[in-house]
């Protein structure tokens, strides 16, 4: 039977069931078009018209050979590639524009050249003299990498498969176009259309591909998501404008742990990495302010010290604030109500701020315990005992959850000096625990045993 047509927009991506002449979900006009069905052949003929060849089954207990990684011997990217890159694999690199993606990209290049891989990289973006200039600054001139500035993906596919290079990365995805798209390069339409046409041709030669990705304001990388399902790997490089730190994070990973991070730190000759991040993201122990709480958090397979800052201030009538950032809005309110239902302290009508000192940004639920405590120190202009640190999920009876991982936790906290850890009341503790454990079953014995009564 024959399948119904679907129309798609070549401007936003959005699939339609008839054909018109404006799209409903990006307003623009004309771009609509039928889109070909599935298994026709060049005379137009249905899948049942002719027959496939068989596939090969195998069994689920076959054995295979573990994947060959290529290391570039930057630890920080390797592993947060899952030990390395992995040959014929597709990798979307993602980030706002200016954060370093390309900086970031040619040292790469350079140091899985340096390590014996064929590395060739296309700019669209910068002339072949500029992204040499770029080397130079970064002390990479003489790597063994190969390079071009071109944005015509044909050209470029053609060139890649007589180099045969291990490793091809395009900079940026964006900017590539093929001919047989009609929309501008950087639509939704050229964006999917060159993002399918690299992680095929990366399959299909066995060649890896690191696809350059600009961010747009709403946090999708341009274009649609679809280029992230078409890719193996999405890596997300993340920091602060201002700050000198730089986070890649694995958000997805076929052949390896989601969520790993590598931290990198942008100085005058590149990114350097960041071997001891707990260290980095702390400011000074001696003096601890009110508001301030260190937090034992795990990002990907590591234990990551960071510090939350609170403030609290009065508002003008009516008009308190929310203001977070490195961390989920929603879970901040969700900790005020807790704070307010099941301890009796309000912040209505005061302004709170939350901070992740170093640009990080935390998604586990265990910093719930460590928030509180930075939204009370705030509040009650009282900071914690020093050297502490704090973790723990609450939840909205107001009762603190054990979290994983406390033994990882405590060890790192102990390695860099710490004395008291504050932690639910149910965790797991190992043997030699060589700081003093303060349990908390729920938040309101928190909020007895350092800010008084409330
Ligand atoms: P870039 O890699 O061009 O960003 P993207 O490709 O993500 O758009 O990085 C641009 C910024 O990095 C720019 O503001 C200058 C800064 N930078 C350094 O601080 N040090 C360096 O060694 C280099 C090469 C860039
Ligand atoms: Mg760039």
């Amino acid at each position: 039977m024959a399948k119904a047509a679907t129309f798609t927009c070549s401007n936003c991506g959005a699939v339609h069931s008839k054909w018109s002449g404006r799209c409903d979900d990006c307003g623009s006009w004309n771009t609509i078009s039928e889109d070909a069905p599935l298994g026709t052949g060049p005379k137009g003929k249905g899948l049942g018209a002719a027959r496939g060849k068989g596939i090969a089954l195998t069994d689920l207990s076959a054995e295979e050979a573990p994947r060959p990684r290529s290391q570039s011997g930057m630890a920080e990217l390797d592993r947060v590639l899952g030990g390395g890159l992995v040959p014929a694999s597709a990798i979307l690199v993602g980030g706002d524009p200016g954060i370093g993606k390309s900086t970031l990209l040619l040292q790469a290049a350079a140091a899985f050249a340096n390590s014996g891989l064929k590395a060739v990289y296309v700019s669209g973006e910068e002339a072949t003299n500029q992204v040499r200039m770029r080397a130079r600054r970064l002390g990479l001139q003489d790597a063994p990498v190969k390079l071009a500035a071109d944005t015509n993906l044909r050209n470029i596919l053609t060139t890649l498969e007589k180099e045969a290079p291990d490793l091809a990365i395009i900079d940026s995805i964006q900017t590539m176009w093929l001919d047989t798209v009609e929309s501008a390069p950087g639509s939704v339409s050229q964006v999917r259309a060159a993002a399918h046409e690299l992680t095929s041709f990366a399959k299909r030669h066995g060649i890896s591909v690191i696809l350059v990705g600009h961010v747009t304001k709403e946090g999708q990388i341009a274009g649609p998501r679809v280029v992230e399902h078409m890719v193996d790997t999405v890596l997300y490089f993340e920091g602060e404008r201002g700050h000198q730190f730089r986070i890649l994070r694995a958000v997805k990973n076929r052949f390896g742990p989601a969520d790993e991070i590598g931290v990198f730190e942008m100085t005058g000759e590149g990114l350097s990495e960041v071997a001891n991040p707990s260290a980095l993201f702390l400011s000074d122990q001696e003096a601890q302010p009110p508001g301030s709480v260190v937090f034992a958090g795990i990002e990907g397979t590591r234990p990551v010290l960071c510090e939350f800052q609170a403030l609290v201030a009065p508002a003008p009538a009516g008009q308190a604030r929310r203001s977070v950032v490195g961390w989920d809005g929603g879970r901040l309110a969700m900790i005020l109500a807790v704070l307010e239902s099941r301890c009796g302290i309000p912040f209505a009508g005061l302004d709170v701020y939350l901070n992740v000192a170093g640009g990080l940004r935390i998604s586990e639920p265990a910093a719930d315990l460590a928030v509180a405590a930075a939204l009370l120190s705030a509040r009650e202009d009282a900071a914690l005992p020093r050297r502490t640190v704090v973790f723990g999920e609450i939840s909205l009876s107001g009762s603190v959850r054990p979290v994983g991982q406390t033994e990882t936790r405590l060890k790192e906290a102990e390695k860099l000096g710490f004395e008291v850890a504050i932690l639910p009341e149910r965790s797991k503790l190992g043997q030699n625990v060589g700081l003093q454990v303060q349990k908390m079953p729920d938040l309101a014995a928190l909020v007895g045993r350092f800010f008084g009564a409330g």
